[in-house]
């Protein structure tokens, strides 16, 4: 900030005003996609794939189709390149050739209403050759056809610290496991939905439900071939995205838009919620190897481990997905000697994408249950072999960046089991499971933690890269508005952003307004993602916003003729030291504007001094701050059938700075229900590539009877390199539910299990398996399938 002239003198910043949109969505005064409607709107469907893979011989529409009012639009009508425009040029807008995954999108149909659509995409008659193809990742292991039998991968990445090889022969133990996560959906409330809008000037306005409007203006002006000016891109009152809505709603434009164009009138898809199990993206399945070399007192000598991702069909955001999985895998500890191989292999399944925590999730599983693995078999407990590796200031991380401030992993790690009294209910498990009557049928208790850590921001260079662009501009009477590409999904945006301005100017919280995410009226100011709107936009509106009042105290004192440093805001009003009260906050506003015209601030993310990253050599800061996390679950076993209830949750988050207490601890709670249900429920059910589970009543995510009593800490380890201190918390609380859980089963029950979802049917399988505790403190390492 500029300096300290025009400092604020309240401070919102900390407190919990209520949300700015809450009203409208608990009235149903809030307009969702779904809830649009536009003069002669048509409405579109799809015909999908219901192969893995097939060769597409030809699409017709059903002669005996009677509807006169139809549109059909194949590959055959695209206007430029059928490429939806991200990382890699793969995914097709619709399928060509062949298709590569059931649900594939292969033929669109517009008509008046939604039945006739419905009715005209069932007349639509598709002849496919099927083939072989790959469903999971061991399929995909043994070689793909489409790529003549090799390993087809779409991304790959390496990590090198230390001297492995060696390290591992030092090593007093060396400990191995081996652990899977599959598909996650995001159910998100409202599905997927666009309305697109031929314009009279020929280019083509969007709206729907969205996480990144310049994401989507980006794919339709390339599929388009036209000028940035023609494609306009609004988000609509969005109903959750977690990741979901990041890169599936530039398919969904494309679609709507070819349709728009045949129909010559505006079109709107809405998906149904199967169609959105079915074709849109999910997390990533993963597998992740572990080869850990420990000292006899558990200090973490070497770590190798081998990371692999079911990309699905098409590369989508798998590259960068990859990356933060791999930058996360040797968790929030210590290692002096670490390799990581990442790899993200082409399977036959909807690809796969953005899902809060963005690949982290998978890793932070495997290494928080290795730890456990390596605590189980060293007979020490839990809680002291984190607290001997967790990570602490001047640490340095497998990429060589030093920790140099705001390390939150301790504190976290005592508040935590502090408040839940970890040990103690540990050890009496322990020592109830040992004392057990096989025939007493009352239910087991169990404690599980985990510890870990989520970068905030853009990965490595992505921020330098970028510097985005963000805006603040004054309104009459004098209210302030900010010009943001970022998003609202019900996180919080909206308020936390608007917050962080009403303090860098001093104005009441409500004369703070936000501008729509409008392509046409806001900068590209970067995708709502990777725990970055807090941290990098909020850094750059307080900037931005500070000038602003600059920009009107220094025009103030030049008019009256006054000397600048005299001049100052305080509590609303201009004041000058010498002659007093120069007038209000607003009139000094409409003054400015009366005179000028407008003023509009923009400026840019400039990042912290010294942090660079090589993306190459994957040697430098990988993140410019990171939020730490400890989870303590406890759970009831039912010894009959296995079934596991998650009774309590104490989650102690550090933040560094919580703009908004209450909508941060709301992150926290909803992030680790997600991460409970991610760790015992949540199971998409494929038979060769296709999802059998594609309804609510049968992929089940924790409703609020299944939901623990939740204690969230807020620990505030601020960080000096951002303003206002405050790291993401977007993803962090997504990271450690799962991982707590089954740690928490494995006290319980004595299961040492290495799969989500950890169901009866999967404990059962573990236990026949001897994945017990007794089997590992016995000191036999897993005997798991070695890295291929
Ligand atoms: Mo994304 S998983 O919303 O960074």
């Amino acid at each position: 900030m500029n300096d300290d002239h025009a400092k604020p003198t309240q401070s919102l910043v900390g407190s919990s005003p209520p949300r700015s949109d809450g009203r409208a969505k608990v009235t149903g005064e809030a307009r969702y996609v779904d809830d649009l409607s536009v003069p002669g709107m048509w409405h579109g469907a799809t015909v999908r794939s219901p192969h893995h893979a097939a060769r597409i011989v030809s699409i017709t529409l059903d002669a005996d189709h009677d509807d006169p009012d139809v549109v059909l639009v194949t590959a055959g009508d695209l206007p430029g390149p059928n490429v939806v425009k991200l990382i890699v040029d793969d995914w097709p807008v619709l399928a060509d050739e062949s298709v590569n995954h059931v649900g594939e999108p292969v033929a669109l149909v517009a008509a008046p209403t939604r039945a006739r659509a419905r009715r005209a995409a069932s007349a639509v008659r598709v002849e496919y050759e099927p083939r072989e193809g790959v469903v999971s990742i061991d399929d995909a292991l043994r070689g793909d056809p489409r790529t003549d039998g090799n390993l087809n991968m779409l991304a790959e990445c390496h990590i090198n610290h230390g001297n492995v090889d060696l390290a591992m022969t030092e090593a007093a133990h060396v400990i191995e496991g081996v652990y899977a996560t599959g598909h996650q959906e995001h159910i998100y409330i409202e599905t997927q939905g666009v309305i697109a809008t031929p314009t009279p000037d020929g280019g083509i306005d969007i709206i729907g439900s969205l996480q990144c409007p310049f994401y989507v203006h980006k794919a339709i002006t390339h599929f388009l071939g036209c000028a940035d000016e023609e494609v306009r891109v609004r988000q609509s009152v969005t109903g959750g995205a977690f990741g979901g809505k990041e890169d599936y709603p530039s398919i969904l434009a494309a679609h709507a838009t070819l349709l728009a164009h045949a129909a010559g009138c505006p079109v709107k898809i809405v998906y149904d919620r199967d169609e959105d199990i079915i074709a849109t993206t999910k997390r990533h399945p993963s597998r992740v190897m572990h080869r850990t070399g420990v000292e006899a007192d558990g200090s973490l000598h070497a770590m190798e481990i081998d990371v692999l991702l079911d990309a699905g069909a098409y590369t989508t955001l798998s590259p960068v997905v990859l990356s933060r999985a791999v930058l996360h895998a040797a968790g929030a500890y210590a290692c002096p000697n670490v390799r990581i191989r990442g790899r993200a292999l082409a399977t036959n399944t909807s690809p796969n994408g953005a899902f809060r925590g963005f690949g982290a999730p998978q890793t932070i599983f495997a290494v928080e249950r290795q730890m456990d693995r390596i605590a189980r078999t060293l007979d020490i407990d839990p809680l002291t072999l984190r607290e001997r590796n967790a990570y602490r200031i001047g640490d340095v991380t497998p990429t060589g960046q030093t920790l140099t401030e705001s390390v939150g992993a301790s504190c976290c790690l005592e508040e935590a089991t502090r408040r839940s009294d970890f040990l103690r209910k540990w050890e009496a498990y322990e020592a109830a499971r040992a004392a057990r009557d096989p025939d007493d049928p009352s239910p087991w208790r169990g404690i599980g933690l985990s510890l870990y850590w989520h970068g905030s921001g853009f990965t490595g260079s992505g921020e330098h890269m970028m510097r985005a662009p963000a805006a603040v501009r004054l309104l009459p009477s004098g209210k302030v508005e900010i010009l943001t590409a970022q998003t609202e999904m019900g996180q919080g945006t909206l308020t936390v952003l608007a917050q962080i301005v009403a303090d860098a100017t001093g104005l009441p919280f409500d004369q703070v307004m936000v501008a729509d995410s409008d392509t046409a009226m806001v900068p590209d100011s970067g995708p709502t993602v990777a725990s970055r709107t807090v941290m990098v936009i909020g850094g750059i509106l307080a900037r931005a916003a500070a000038d602003l009042v600059e920009t009107l105290r220094v025009d103030l004192a030049n008019r009256r003729g006054l000397r600048r440093d005299d001049v100052r805001l305080t509590d609303g009003r201009f004041i000058d030291r010498k002659s007093g009260d120069l007038g209000a906050f607003d009139s000094v506003a409409d003054d400015y504007l009366a005179a000028k015209g407008n003023l509009h601030v923009e400026r840019r993310f400039t990042p912290p001094e010294g942090e660079t990253f090589d993306d190459t050599s994957y040697r430098g800061t990988a993140y410019s701050a990171y939020g730490w996390g400890c989870d303590v679950v406890e759970v009831r076993v039912d010894p009959i059938t296995l079934a596991v209830t998650a009774e309590h949750a104490t989650v102690a988050c550090d933040v560094g700075r919580a703009i908004h207490p209450l909508l941060c601890a709301g992150q926290i709670e909803g992030g680790t229900l997600q991460a409970i249900g991610f760790g015992l429920l949540e199971e998409m059910k494929m038979d060769r590539g296709r999802c059998v589970n594609d309804r609510m009543a049968t992929y089940l995510i924790p409703t609020a009877a299944d939901a623990p009593d939740m204690e969230t800490l807020l620990v505030e380890d601020a960080n000096p390199r951002h303003p206002f201190g405050a790291k993401g918390v977007g993803e962090l609380p997504m990271d450690g539910g799962a991982p707590a859980t089954l740690a928490a089963i494995e006290n319980a029950a004595g299961i040492v299990s290495s799969t989500v979802p950890a169901t009866p049917e999967r404990l059962v399988d573990d236990l026949e398996a001897g994945e017990t505790t007794q089997a590992l403190s016995g000191g036999s390492a897993n005997s798991g399938e070695e890295a291929s």
